[in-house]
């Protein structure tokens, strides 16, 4: 079965955005004056030091939690809360634990309302891509923590958003499942036609696979930079170009 691509942008345009929090009395300036733009199909790794605010920045593009100022447009229409176009994919997959493979991926279809057979065929078409095709009837339980993280991405894509907004989905994950997934996930995204913004702390995730890296600073003060990977895909990370792309990340942090 093909699923067909319905004609999609997936184009993310971020304006002056702030956002604050307050706590123990304290403001706390957490995204200041952001600007960006987000091409419909591009990916984008949004990088920076802990508590910069990169999950902030997705949960504000994501729809579930409201800037304080400026604006986030997607395909020129702003963002009020979630919507079905975006799918956010999180550090942990959040199965439900009494539904089957199959049952966590057509999950979200069918509570909107698609009829069970359709969204269970289309289910499966994802659950195949992530290579979980043996393995529809499995529990979560019965799955690697890399299976399930799979289970999850397969389940975003199932609803067929234009945004996938990941924040450190491969994070808790072991070094060679890790270099699998991120393999994995470039050849989804060149498949898929989608629009990808990652949070990662993994330099090297970043290179692999976004076309543009957004540094964000740790001062407030200070503004975010934005690094194209101009490099020539699928990404050998021991290509000589690539090597020197990690080092000019890393020189980004101050480490060399
Ligand atoms: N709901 C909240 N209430 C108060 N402060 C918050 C809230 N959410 C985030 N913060 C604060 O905002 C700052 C940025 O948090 P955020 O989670 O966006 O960082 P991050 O860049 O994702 O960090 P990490 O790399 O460790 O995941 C932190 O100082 C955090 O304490
Ligand atoms: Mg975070």
């Amino acid at each position: 079965m093909t699923v067909q691509s319905a004609v999609r942008r997936g184009e993310v345009t971020v304006r002056d955005l702030s956002k604050s929090f307050t706590l123990n009395g304290r403001r706390l300036d957490v995204l200041r004056g952001i600007q960006l733009d987000v091409d419909g199909g591009e990916a984008l790794a949004i990088v920076g030091p802990s508590g910069c605010g990169k999950t902030t920045l997705l949960r504000v593009l994501a729809g579930i939690e409201p800037p304080d100022d400026g604006s986030v447009l997607i395909d020129g229409r702003p963002v009020q809360g979630i919507g079905t176009e975006r799918a956010i994919i999180f550090q942990e997959p959040r199965l439900l634990p009494w539904l089957t493979v199959l049952g966590n991926v057509s999950f979200g279809l069918q509570v909107r309302g698609t009829p069970k057979a359709e969204a269970e065929s289309r289910a499966r078409h994802y659950i195949r891509l992530v290579g979980l095709g043996d393995f529809e009837s499995a529990y979560p339980r019965q799955l690697s923590g890399g299976m399930a993280q799979r289970v999850g991405i397969a389940r975003a894509l199932t609803v067929q958003p234009e945004i996938l907004l990941l924040d450190e989905p491969l994070g808790a994950l072991d070094a060679m499942t890790k270099l699998t997934m991120q393999e994995e996930l470039a050849r989804i995204w060149r498949e898929e036609n989608v629009t990808l913004i990652l949070v990662t702390h993994d330099l090297e995730e970043a290179i692999v696979l976004a076309d543009r890296v957004l540094v964000l600073p740790k001062e407030k003060g200070a503004a975010s930079r934005v690094i194209d990977i101009d490099l020539p895909r699928p990404r050998d990370r021991s290509e000589a170009r690539f090597v020197a792309m990690r080092r000019r990340l890393m020189a980004e942090f101050g480490l060399h």
